[in-house]
């Protein structure tokens, strides 16, 4: 799957969907193409505060605001795009050696992330001048 892809999750629900509301079910190598290791969720972010900053070298992510709204940069060596998140049943593909930062955090905004492996520090790349000098040769 490419960096930025959208996925659209299905929306289950009848025709009191008013009251009785929504249920999308997600599986790893279904709904996503990786199996699931790791499930982690951002809360209580301000309006002005931003996370991220960072890329992986090999860790698979799929974004999806549960909740309000978040906007999320994704730089990669082909694009530098702006995706509003903005409802439950869309999710963002982050793979490798994508560039993010999410910001604009609205209405209590909280945010899910689907990720294909276990938390390893050493798959981060936590610095812009570095991961620009990795797209870089391997562009050569
Ligand atoms: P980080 O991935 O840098 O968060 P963000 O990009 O949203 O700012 O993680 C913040 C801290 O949380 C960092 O000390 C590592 C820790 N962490 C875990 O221990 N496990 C996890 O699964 C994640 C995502 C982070």
């Amino acid at each position: 799957m490419e960096n930025g892809h959208l996925l659209r999750f299905r929306d289950i629900h009848d025709a009191d969907w008013k009251n009785t509301g929504h249920l999308t079910p997600i599986e790893g190598m279904g709904e996503v193409p990786f199996a699931i290791q790791r499930v982690y969720y951002i809360t209580g972010v301000s309006g002005e505060a931003s996370r991220g900053y960072h890329a992986h070298k090999t860790l698979e992510q799929i974004l999806i605001c549960l909740h309000g709204s978040v906007r999320v940069r994704l730089q990669t060596a082909q694009f530098e795009k702006e995706y509003l998140l903005d409802d439950p049943f869309t999710g963002l593909y982050v793979g490798q050696m994508a560039w993010h930062e999410m910001y604009d955090f609205q209405n209590e905004a909280v945010l899910l992330v689907l990720a294909s492996e276990h938390y390893d520090e050493a798959d981060y790349i936590r610095d812009i001048q570095a991961f620009l000098k990795l797209l870089e040769e391997a562009g050569e």
